[in-house]
């Protein structure tokens, strides 16, 4: 048995910030994710000696050292950006918050002002985590969060089932770019644990010792 610190490398693919949905060349539709948590996460993992991948929509984050990053925009970007390095990574973290809706179609030129309504025709987005819960095979880990601002274990318990996930990690909308937040996350098979008022970086570093523990037991590997 080897231990994980001793050169077990995992290769994170972990996803970043609120996407974009375009309407016209100068307007989006988005929401007010900070980047945070996807960004402390993603540090986490490559100071514990991991490989990472980080597709990140448009946030205000400097880009962490030694981390290859892709960036991205709409949610359609993303989606292309996970399903083309998913086969290829042991667990993919999704803590980008990304729009559940994008404009039918994107006007090709600014939409000009007038008195009357404007009426903005939205359909839905692929659900990344949800592809990806379907889509993984063996050992791969997935990793997802929940938003909720009522019924929280509930409703992340319903989405961690229906997404087919390893790992939620339940929080609520006034974390939204704080520096410390709560969370409560639960496995599969085991119980919710509480995180109150931590920074992020703390609580990044928690899910990256976690996702470790299980990706160590599903191939065999020992921790120190
Ligand atoms: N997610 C995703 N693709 C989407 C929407 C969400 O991969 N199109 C992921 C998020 O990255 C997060 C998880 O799904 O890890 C839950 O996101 P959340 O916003 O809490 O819930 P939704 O699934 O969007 O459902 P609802 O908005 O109805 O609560």
């Amino acid at each position: 048995m080897r231990s994980i610190k001793k050169g077990h490398k995992i290769n994170f693919l972990i996803t970043a910030g609120g996407t974009r949905e375009y309407i016209d060349p100068v307007r989006f539709i988005s929401n007010a994710s900070s980047g945070k948590m996807g960004y402390r996460l993603a540090e986490s993992a490559k100071k514990r000696n991991h490989n990472v991948l980080l597709v990140a929509a448009p946030v205000n984050q400097s880009i962490p050292r030694g981390i290859e990053l892709l960036n991205v925009t709409s949610a359609g970007d993303m989606f292309k950006a996970v399903k083309s390095n998913f086969e290829k990574c042991d667990c993919l973290v999704m803590a980008a918050a990304v729009s559940d809706y994008t404009p039918v179609k994107k006007i090709d030129n600014k939409i000009k002002r007038s008195d009357k309504n404007l009426n903005l025709k939205l359909k839905p987005t692929k659900d990344i985590l949800k592809w990806a819960g379907n889509h993984k095979r063996g050992k791969k880990l997935v990793i997802g969060f929940a938003l909720e601002d009522k019924n929280l274990k509930t409703n992340a318990e319903r989405k961690m089932k229906e997404k087919n996930i390893d790992i939620i990690i339940a929080n609520k909308p006034s974390v939204i770019g704080e520096e410390k937040s709560t969370v409560w996350i639960k496995s599969k098979t085991g119980n919710w644990k509480a995180i109150k008022n931590k920074t992020k970086a703390f609580i990044a570093n928690e899910i990256i010792k976690l996702a470790e523990t299980l990706i160590c037991s599903r191939q065999g590997y020992s921790q120190e």
